[in-house]
């Protein structure tokens, strides 16, 4: 009776040690990923409705500092930014006059419920295109890319390592990857929603996974971590 209580208590152990490769289990990382790279939570998707509250809430400004991230991007007249999951276009409005006419905004989305709020947006800007991609493919215009921007998204994405690496197939050589997202760890104000952030250091870790290697973190949003990649050399 004993050995039989002990052996149920054993078994996920030894399943544990069985199938561990160089100190990592492999039943928490799938086998397409790095080493490096750990499993973790996903969030589920924006509800879309929520939009107007929380996307568009008259207080957002205050602490998301949206001319603060579009100074620090460095957009060039002429370049090509990809607000990726543009939800209800929040962003795409500084976005385009950072690039000026010459430039172009892609305002890409995976929820056909944001595309009108999108649409409505670009109609008065003349350079943002609104795309529709799926979660794993963002379908924008090939190596047509100089900057992608994921605003309060990348804790939704569901396979995190494979979707940074679709983005080398859309970027320019040399392009640059900015990530913000709630870190519930970093206590900042407003508090990361219940459920709806990221570790910083599983987006360190994955999007080295991926070929971008950070240049630049920022740190003027409290309750956001801020980094920026560069494709690594040989990732495109
Ligand atoms: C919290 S909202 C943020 C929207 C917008 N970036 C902002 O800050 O106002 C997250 C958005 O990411 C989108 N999203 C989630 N996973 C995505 C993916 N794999 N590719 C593109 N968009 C995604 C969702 O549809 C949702 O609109």
């Amino acid at each position: 009776m004993i050995y039989r209580r002990a052996l149920l208590w054993a078994i996920p152990a030894l399943l544990a040690a069985g199938i561990a490769v160089g100190g990592t289990s492999l039943w928490r990382r799938p086998s397409n990923t790095h080493p490096a790279v750990r499993e973790r939570a996903v969030s589920p998707l924006f509800e879309p409705s929520q939009a107007e509250t929380l996307l568009e809430a008259p207080d957002r400004d205050a602490w998301q500092k949206p001319d603060e991230i579009v100074a620090a991007l460095k957009l060039q007249p002429g370049e090509t930014v990809a607000d990726i999951g543009a939800g209800s276009g929040y962003l795409i409005s500084r976005l385009s006059r950072a690039v000026g006419s010459r430039g172009t905004v892609y305002a890409q989305e995976i929820q056909q419920e944001l595309l009108p709020a999108l649409e409505r947006r670009a109609e008065s800007l003349g350079n943002v295109r609104v795309i529709l991609g799926t979660a794993e493919d963002p379908r924008l215009p090939e190596h047509s890319v100089d900057c992608f921007v994921l605003l309060t998204v990348y804790h939704e994405v569901q396979k995190p390592v494979a979707f940074l690496k679709t983005l080398h197939r859309y970027a320019r050589p040399g392009a640059r990857l900015a990530i913000i997202d709630f870190d519930a760890a970093r206590r900042g104000s407003p508090p990361a929603p219940t459920g709806h952030d990221v570790p910083e250091a599983d987006v360190l870790a994955e999007a080295r996974a991926a070929g971008w290697e950070l240049s630049e973190r920022h740190e003027f949003i409290s309750s956001q971590f801020f980094l920026v990649f560069r494709q690594m050399p040989d990732a495109g």
